[in-house]
């Protein structure tokens, strides 16, 4: 996720597109760059780091342009430096293009210009555009019709802005499954990945919906579909305030975050496409080169471990540990040059992680991090990195990093149970195929049928709880432990998650009729077994809010309250079912008034053991 702005009009853009890519940084920020036009000449600025770096050394130059483009990166292909900053251009530097989202076919179109003559100087998926536009100019002296046709070679999602000493009051853009949204001013006009860009100049905009793209220039905005058609499109008012803007209109970057898993997770898919399908390989790590797992990692990382075990004894039968990051360190565990040790972790900057992933090198283990931070610490450190695409995740409470672990160690557990032959193809179809479904059943849970409002009435039934327990079984059972998580670290209630079939030796004893009990009882191999468990809680009148599929009777009949999930293949479950828990823990705090994205004695990264 980064943050495209552009800008043609009166002013001078060079300022009026910082300001914009500084209401943007929430969707990026480790490396900015800037395009303009300036007496013909196409001029491109970048710089690493946060946008104040660039801005400074904007300022001092006299820039004037009244076109230009920028991006804010949050970086997925290629680590943070400034040759991998966009925009990225074609040989000459005629072109300059920005881009937020995932070129999926980058590798086989870099081949193919390079085969051509044309020169890359960066790591990044981006820069193909930018060599696909000059190479179609050479059948094509018309831009539009050339950036046309450059788009149509394009697979995966992007956002794209682009201008042109050839073209030099344009910009021309195009969207596919990555936002865009056009801002409409009086003799100038503005695009932008996100609203809060521009809403200071203009609140006036159309959203571009997936496979359009639009010529724009200060007086006019014109907007056609992938064939060239010309469309009509519906201008809309924005309500918000530049702070709602940021936080798309909820009202804690917590909820956005929530809201964000359909797309995150379907993100976190196609961006490890390459190496999962066809003859495709994780570099630096040889998947039969190990006969022991370990994964080491804490808080809520450490939960997608303990789910990442079952899907990879399972699918590869390979022994799997899991252990907390800050106890492994320190326990002389068994490890050497035969086993793979998978660091888990949102930063990549957490010190317990980092730690224990440094003493397993030192014994000869092979290491593989999960991580949702490019250039971040642990993706140097270790042998190789599968990236999670959740995009910055502000709140300080993981949501949507979560998913997108759980989605990668999914894939992980293909990818090696294909290369170690324990997974026929047929089988891993199968399961992809139940994966690609996982991103629709979640959108179908929180924007079809809305379930958000029905946690909120029970969460208010709650709020005032002193305690709360949370109980799973089988690959469900470090979902009660996420969920239990989720409500300490931001409504500060005492809560513990437990192995449902573990209550009857000790947990059991706190439960009375002021216990909230929250159960994960979606269908699978243990579905009895839970609403046995349930039967006792109800049996010492624990009030019971139980997690169930469609048309489940013989839980809810038990429940006081009921939230209903989408069914998916069992394995997968985990992914969805922790949305109603996230979404419990959230209302209860915001009933309560917590800051819920800074929650007290809380950090980010926690980069101190
Ligand atoms: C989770 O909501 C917390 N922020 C915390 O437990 C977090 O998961 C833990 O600190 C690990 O962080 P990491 O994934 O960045 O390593």
């Amino acid at each position: 996720m980064c943050g495209i702005v552009g800008y043609v009009g009166k002013d001078n853009a060079k300022n009026v597109v910082l300001d914009g890519l500084k209401r943007l940084e929430y969707r990026g920020y480790d490396s900015a760059g800037i395009a303009l036009i300036i007496n013909g000449e196409l001029k491109v600025y970048k710089k690493e780091g946060k946008i104040r770096n660039l801005e400074i050394e904007l300022n001092k130059l006299n820039l004037f342009s009244s076109i230009g483009i920028g991006h804010t990166r949050w970086a997925t292909h290629g680590k943070p430096a400034s040759k991998n900053a966009h925009p990225h251009s074609d040989c000459f530097q005629k072109i300059a293009v920005v881009h937020n989202g995932i070129i999926e076919n980058y590798v086989e179109l870099r081949k193919e210009l390079q085969s051509k003559g044309h020169k890359f100087l960066s790591e990044t998926d981006t820069e193909v555009i930018a060599h696909l536009i000059e190479e179609e100019l050479k059948e094509t002296p018309n831009f539009f019709e050339a950036f046309k046709r450059a788009v149509s070679r394009l697979k995966g999602s992007y956002a794209i802005g682009v201008i042109s000493s050839l073209q030099q009051d344009k910009i021309f853009v195009a969207r596919k499954d990555s936002p865009l949204v056009i801002g409409l001013g009086e003799g100038e006009n503005f695009i932008a990945s996100d609203v809060p860009a521009f809403l200071p100049y203009t609140n006036k905009a159309i959203f571009l919906d997936d496979f359009e793209l639009a010529v724009i220039e200060k007086d006019s905005v014109e907007i056609f579909d992938f064939n060239g058609e010309k469309k009509e499109k519906e201008v809309h008012t924005i309500p918000w305030s530049i702070a709602q803007a940021e936080k798309a209109g909820y009202k804690h970057f917590m909820l956005k975050e929530i809201f964000e898993q359909p797309r995150s997770i379907a993100d976190t898919i196609s961006g490890n496409m390459s190496w999962l399908k066809g003859d495709g390989k994780l570099e630096g790590v040889n998947p039969k080169s190990f006969d022991r797992i370990q994964i080491i990692a804490c808080g809520t990382s450490y939960h997608a471990g303990l789910i990442g075990k079952f899907y990879i004894e399972n699918l590869t039968r390979i022994q799997v540990e899991v252990d907390y990051a800050s106890e492994y360190r320190y326990r002389n565990p068994i490890v050497n040059e035969k086993t793979l040790v998978i660091a888990i972790t949102q930063s990549g900057e957490t010190a317990d992680t980092l730690a224990a992933m440094k003493l397993a090198k030192e014994k000869g283990a092979k290491t593989l991090a999960i991580c949702n931070v490019i250039g971040s610490t642990i993706t140097r450190e270790a042998d190789t990195t599968i990236y999670t695409y959740a995009g910055p995740e502000i709140s300080v409470a993981s949501t949507k990093a979560f998913t997108t672990q759980l989605t990668a160690l999914f894939v992980l557990a293909l990818y090696l149970g294909k290369e170690r032959k324990t997974l026929s193809s047929e089988k891993l179809e199968a399961y992809f195929k139940l994966l690609m479904e996982v991103p629709s059943k979640m959108e179908e849970f929180l924007n079809t049928e809305k379930k958000e409002e029905i946690v909120k009435k029970i969460a208010l039934e709650f709020y005032k709880a002193s305690d709360a327990l949370y109980l799973g079984r089988y690959v469900n059972y470090p979902i009660a432990l996420e969920g239990a998580l989720k409500l300490k670290e931001i409504s500060y209630i005492h809560a513990e998650g437990y192995p449902a079939g573990e209550m009857k030796h000790g947990p059991i004893a706190l439960i009375d009729e002021t216990m909230p009990v929250i159960v994960v009882a979606t269908k699978g191999k243990v579905y009895e077994k839970v609403l046995s468990n349930v039967e006792e809680v109800k049996a010492r009148k624990g009030r019971v809010v139980s997690i169930v599929n469609k048309g489940d009777k013989a839980v809810k009949q038990l429940s006081e309250f009921s939230i209903e999930v989408p069914e998916v293949n069992e394995f997968l479950s985990p992914i969805i079912n922790v949305v109603p828990l996230q979404l419990f823990a959230y209302y209860i705090a915001d009933f309560l008034g917590y800051d819920v994205d800074q929650p007290r004695n809380l950090a980010k990264s926690v980069t101190v053991e």
